[in-house]
């Protein structure tokens, strides 16, 4: 990662693997490769494959082989003209851009920004339905089992088909759905999956993908089985071991009835079994049943981001002496309460929410994101010293969810719609079933915003109605919501902790006012930056990276910090945003903008500046970071503002060797010298109780005249799916970095891997992400490398004209693979 110490967080845990037990029929199987894609058409029935042309075929069940609902659903379809891809898939990432016709009164009317200008949505109705394509391997001794397919989340409005016939329709673009296909799927032999996906009507406003942009997987159960995440278990810390209150939902789809024993065993985070119970049920054919148990174990070691221990859960229903259902499921012991007065406390301690609000796109891949790049954004997080992760503002892909429980992240988890129509209830219920045995989450948030009822007794019916049935599923958390004004009225009279966004002055007055009500910051601070940019130029949407420029309604990092760091009825804040991401384009919600500039990190990760005023204040290690870069040919003697982001006590700045005067620091504050540029040396030199413990320097550099490149990981898994994260940056001859290098680096790959996606952080920039080349900006670029699944050596070349190139080698081990 760039320049930050890395964190250490435990390597990638994984549940030890059931054993491979022959007479429990449970399977899932990933489906990331070998997916035909190409694009349909929203208005053009020719153009989608005849999709919905007749009625008389569209009314039946499956059409007819010469009249089929559509021609892409056919088995004997040719789709060799498609392209082959890989799930996730987004292919909104590779639609060109439509700056439009401009001209709107307000740039915020402008439809187009809130997607990044990508050609999608009603006006494009040749770009907005993609088909995917793909035969299944159901095995002929899946035979009498209940074969089904999970949709981690798709985007959106989709209509699945198997072996021609519509096997389900789904709206939600961000709300997981299984499909059961029993009935139509043909073990042993050829099978067809076929997926038309509409993104015309967007769900939020900002970028949102389209396609398959989430996992699929492929499942089967035994016919007496528990129900898809049908697990749960409530636990607490009880002295140094734990009680845990577990229930467990059984479904026998058979028609003879079940005399069944359902075992539920806790197993510790080292894999020892601390405690089981056995409960019979019988259920009639064609019912749903319940179990309840209630354990006790010794000894407990609790979950929380420092030390992330998670215990597991073990479900098996047995008849007759043999398992046919097994489950596992991850889960954490730790209490994690609210309190008006003390803030938020986990495991009986106060512990400061130290949040960033993120979108689930990255530069290069959009939507689909790999799960180990997931993992590497909560990785990115941690170092920033963010303890908390918002959601905003819809479930997350359950892989960021597991890497929350996994590496330590606490979680607020939001559903899309604040509403109580029949669906959105759906949806909510939907992200609280998946998500409540995770030590993770700490609170369910209904709604973000909602001008129109949040303040008024519609709104407050709305949360009730919402409150009641989260409570009903998960009595264990606390219910919120993120509002921006209105604060006394309406929801903020349901909800157990009003998040606030923005407006942290507010705060104070509202803890007078509501002393029982705990609250936090669900958007917080909000600087707009360019990362490596120190000067505004508007024409140019170019904001300087000093903590200063905001949105009228937003704050610096400092003027939020700095109140809710010393007010412990504050349960902490939730930054507005970790991650820059692409649509809603601001400070300048117009084109050539695609993307926003909140970011403490930019699109790639690549760190701001204040990401270092929060990795100051946030972490504990001592930490001094010096800005801007030393390279000002042409503005010698002017002024140049330095600032340092310290946690030490007192820092000293020097040029070319001659100090320019020590300042102390002030605890949540930037240091800012004034000095007039000449080429050099500048240093800052940091002290802890009299005791010199950090320098940094930054210098005037040369000429670009090399690559660097650097990699996260030195091997990776020869699966398919992994990936590491590269930086290309440029040196002088003298290894100087060059801080405005924007040279175009082309990347090579030999062995079995690929470039999946390229970026360089610049909001303005409107080059291909899925490349093989970028131009840097401000020094750097990102590609992102993407292991094949044969294994073996692998090396990565970086070329740029006239400069000397950079290799990086790395090794992919194989792995048990998807299909
Ligand atoms: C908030 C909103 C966020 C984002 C942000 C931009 O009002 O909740 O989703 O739009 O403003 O500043």
């Amino acid at each position: 990662m760039q320049g930050a110490g890395v964190l250490a967080v435990a390597s990638a845990f994984a549940l030890p693997a059931a054993a491979a037990d022959p007479t429990v029929a449970r399977r899932r199987v990933k489906l990331a490769f070998d997916w035909k894609h190409a694009l349909g058409h929203a208005a053009d029935m020719d153009k989608d494959f005849g999709f919905g042309r007749d009625q008389r075929t569209y009314a039946k069940t499956g059409g007819s082989e010469s009249s089929p609902i559509a021609l892409a659903a056919l088995a004997t379809f040719d789709d060799s003209a498609w392209t082959t891809v890989q799930v996730p898939h987004d292919w909104a990432i590779d639609l060109p851009y439509d700056p439009g016709p401009g001209g709107f009164k307000d740039d915020q009317d402008d439809p187009r920004a809130a997607h990044g200008y990508k050609a999608l949505g009603r006006d494009h109705p040749e770009n907005s339905v993609g088909w995917y394509r793909r035969k299944l391997d159901i095995p002929a001794d899946w035979a009498g089992q209940r074969v089904g397919l999970e949709f981690d989340g798709a985007f959106r409005d989709v209509v699945v088909f198997l072996n021609g016939i519509i096997v389900d329709e789904h709206d939600g673009g961000y709300t997981p759905f299984t499909v059961d296909i029993t009935d139509v799927a043909k073990p042993g032999q050829d099978n067809w999956l076929v997926v038309r996906v509409d993104a015309s009507l967007g769900e939020g406003w900002f970028y949102e993908g389209a396609g398959l942009y989430r996992h699929v997987w492929l499942t089967a159960t035994a016919p007496l089985h528990v129900v898809p995440n049908g697990a749960f278990i409530r636990s607490e810390p009880r002295g140094s071991g734990a009680v845990g209150k577990i229930e467990v939902a059984v479904r026998n789809q058979a028609d003879a009835p079940q005399n069944a024993t359902v075992r539920t065993i806790v197993s510790a985070p080292n894999g020892l079994e601390m405690a089981r119970a056995e409960t019979p049920l019988t259920l009639e054919g064609w019912s749903d049943g319940k179990v309840e148990a209630d354990l006790r174990w010794p000894t407990a070691p609790l979950w929380s981001p420092a030390d992330p221990q998670l215990h597991r859960l073990t479900t098996e229903v047995e008849v007759d002496g043999v398992v046919v259902d097994r489950t596992e499921t991850a889960f954490g012991v730790r209490s994690a309460v609210f309190d008006a007065r003390r803030g938020f406390l986990l495991n009986g301690e106060p512990l400061k929410l130290l949040g960033a609000c993120c979108h689930q796109d990255h530069a290069g891949v959009g939507a689909a994101i790999p799960d180990a790049l997931q993992d590497w954004r909560i990785r990115q997080l941690k170092a920033m010293g963010c303890n908390a992760y918002r959601a905003s503002h819809n479930p997350a892909t359950p892989e960021l969810m597991d890497a929350c429980d996994r590496l330590g992240m606490l979680v607020i988890a939001e559903t899309r719609r604040m509403s109580s129509d029949e669906e959105s209830m759906k949806e909510l219920a939907s992200l609280i079933r998946r998500d409540r045995n995770r030590p993770s989450v700490i609170a369910w948030s209904i709604g973000n915003e909602e001008q129109a009822i949040q303040g008024n007794e519609t709104g407050a019916a709305v949360a009730r109605t919402m409150k009641r049935m989260v409570n009903r599923l998960d009595p264990s958390r606390p219910v919120t919501a993120a509002k921006d004004q209105d604060f006394d009225t309406g929801v903020s009279r349901v909800v157990d902790i009003l998040g606030f966004n923005y407006r942290t002055p507010q705060m104070e007055g509202y803890h007078a006012r509501f002393p029982d009500q705990p609250i936090m910051g669900t958007e917080t601070g909000s600087t707009v930056s360019t990362r490596g940019e120190y000067i505004l130029d508007v024409p140019g949407h170019i904001v300087p990276a000093y903590d200063r420029e905001h949105p009228w309604w937003a704050s610096t990092a400092e003027d939020w910090w700095t109140i809710a760091a010393e007010r412990p009825y504050i349960a902490g804040g939730f930054i507005w945003t970790g991650f820059d991401y692409r649509g809603e384009p601001t400070p300048y919600a117009r084109w050539p903008s695609v993307g926003s500039y909140f970011g403490a990190m930019d699109s790639c990760g690549f760190p701001k500046d204040n990401f270092w005023y929060y990795r100051a204040w946030w972490r504990p290690e001592p930490l001094l970071h010096l800005f801007p870069h030393w390279n000002w040919e042409g503005r010698e003697g002017q002024d140049v503002e330095v600032w340092v982001h310290s946690n030490l006590d007192r820092v000293e700045l020097f040029l070319n060797g001659r100090s320019v005067g020590a300042r102390d620091v002030v605890a949540n504050r930037h240091l800012a010298w004034m000095v007039p540029y000449a080429p050099g040396v500048l240093e800052a030199r940091g002290w802890k109780n009299g005791r010199l413990v950090a320098t940094q320097r930054r210098e005037t550099a040369g000429d670009p005249a090399a690559l660097t490149l650097t990699i996260d990981r030195n091997a990776l898994s020869a699966d398919g799916e992994d990936v590491g994260m590269i930086t290309a940056s440029v040196v002088d001859r003298r290894g100087r970095p060059c801080p405005h290098a924007d040279d175009l680096v082309v990347f090579e790959v030999s062995g079995d891997a690929r470039v999946i996606g390229v970026g360089n952080g610049n909001p303005v920039s409107h080059e291909a992400d899925r490349a093989d080349r970028r131009k840097l900006f401000n020094g750097l670029a990102q590609a992102i490398l993407q292991a094949g699944r044969t294994g073996g050596a692998i090396t990565v070349t970086a070329r740029a004209e006239g400069l000397r190139p950079a290799v990086l080698r790395l090794d992919a081990h194989t792995v048990r693979q998807s299909t």
